[in-house]
């Protein structure tokens, strides 16, 4: 078996879990090369690295690290939202395959760039579309493979981001200002896009969307609350984002994903560090602009039409799937409420519902439900394998959750349906 030599770029939280979970698995990968300008985030990844790589190089920007040519046979572009097109398209002009965070990239153009450069210079691209590797996903579609629902009619997707969640990222963090990051379906909802592409198994035509940011404003501010947590708010004690809370153990989960020192730092040093920064501020007094509920409505071949529904005011994901033979239902309310993770009903009154419990990934639910685990088993395969077509996914296959996304942008702006053609 041919090992894939890899090269980060970028070191922060979604490089180091793709960087930890190679390198249990050596007989596939090799980490060979790492850049970040954090010298700390980058010794994360040296020190996987120099495990199995005695001239394991580093770098403190991705520039320099490309400017010393092809380092490895896959580049991992793990920097932000607005630099992938460059970084992805320069590591493909060295020869390089990769292994692409998403959004492709957090513009229509930039994105249609990737795939002109992937498509000219011949380079194999996955896109870090993580759920397509989760045991749940991959089990609801055999099911619809195996005919038990029949064929689709129609689909009902919610993505529930979760109050906090939603703070965190989206309002306080990377990707709460449009101009900076990406459209909100782009950044947080291309999984869902991509799922139900995937599923529906049809090309999608058209799309009609609303939405708005109404919760995250100063006009909902509590009465007297200042521009930080820190400064001493009179609404802390009922504020559900109250900052003061990523000193507690669940808060400490979140702060380690954009603060180095968050496992070890004492309560005091998170309240100072609160002082000066995003994620410091009150939930309501940010500059923030993306929405924070978004509806989509969208139509696919064969007149099979489907819904989906992103907003910040609940936790999880939900599906139900409508067939000629059945209804398949899942997702964090099923796995609630009925104690299995699928439901498929059967229409007429002889059959009774069938529940389905999904076998646990054996690296555990941990990184997107699996999802992080079993797209680093599937990349080596999808690289090396003689032919293209065969890989799992594929480049332009994940552009078109992509093209999804931004038809819905425009829509909910336009305020008309879109069509993915123009
Ligand atoms: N697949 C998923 O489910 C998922 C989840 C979260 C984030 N993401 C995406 O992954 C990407 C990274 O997100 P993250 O949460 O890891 O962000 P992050 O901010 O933790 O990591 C980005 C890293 O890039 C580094 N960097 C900045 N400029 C650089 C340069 N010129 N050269 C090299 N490194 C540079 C930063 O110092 C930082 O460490 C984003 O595009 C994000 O949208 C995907």
């Amino acid at each position: 078996m041919r090992r894939l030599t890899l090269a980060f770029c970028g070191c922060g939280s979604r490089a180091r879990t793709y960087a930890s979970i190679a390198a249990e698995m050596p007989e596939h990968y090799q980490l060979v090369a790492a850049a970040d300008p954090v010298t700390d985030r980058l010794d994360v990844v040296r020190k996987l690295g120099e495990k199995s790589c005695a001239h394991f190089r580093s770098f403190d920007s991705a520039e320099a690290m490309f400017a010393a040519g092809k380092l490895a046979d896959v580049v991992v572009i793990a920097t932000q939202d607005a630099q992938h097109r460059a970084h992805a398209i320069r590591a493909m002009e060295l020869g390089c395959d990769l292994l692409l965070e998403k959004p492709i990239a957090h513009r229509l153009d930039d994105t249609l760039a990737v795939q002109a450069a992937a498509q000219k210079l011949g380079r194999r691209v996955v896109v870090c579309h993580v759920l397509r590797y989760t045991p749940f996903y991959n089990q609801v579609a055999e099911i619809i493979r195996q005919g038990e629902i029949g064929d689709i009619v129609s689909a009902n997707f919610i993505e529930g981001v979760q109050p906090w969640h939603q703070a965190h990222s989206f309002v306080r963090g990377h990707w709460s200002v449009e101009a900076k990051s990406s459209p909100m379906l782009l950044a947080k909802s291309c999984h869902d896009l991509d799922l139900l592409a995937w599923l529906i198994n049809r090309p999608c035509l058209s799309v009609s969307s609303y939405g708005a940011l109404t919760q995250f404003t100063a006009a909902k501010a509590p009465a007297g609350a200042p521009a930080r947590c820190t400064d001493g708010c009179p609404a802390a004690k009922d504020c559900l984002y109250d900052a003061h809370r990523y000193a507690l153990p669940e808060g400490r989960r979140w702060l380690a994903m954009v603060y180095d020192r968050a496992k070890i730092a004492d309560d005091a040093e998170i309240f100072t560090w609160l002082k000066t920064s995003p994620w410091g501020r009150c939930a309501y007094r940010c500059d923030n602009d993306v929405v924070d509920h978004q509806v989509v409505a969208l139509k696919f071949t064969g007149d099979v039409t489907a819904t989906f529904t992103m907003t910040a005011f609940d936790e999880g994901r939900q599906l139900e799937i409508f067939g000629t033979r059945g209804i398949l239902r899942g997702g964090a309310f099923v796995k609630k409420h009925l104690d299995c993770d699928l439901v498929v009903t059967p229409h007429g009154h002889e059959a009774a519902p069938r529940k389905i419990t999904v076998k646990a990934p054996t690296a555990g639910y941990a990184g997107h439900g699996g999802g992080d685990y079993g797209l680093m088993q599937t990349l080596h395969r999808d690289l090396t394998c003689a032919d293209p077509k065969a890989m799992h996914t594929s480049l332009d296959t994940s552009l078109q959750s992509h093209l999804m996304a931004f038809a819905a942008e425009k829509s909910r702006r336009e305020g008309r349906a879109v069509s993915l053609d123009s």
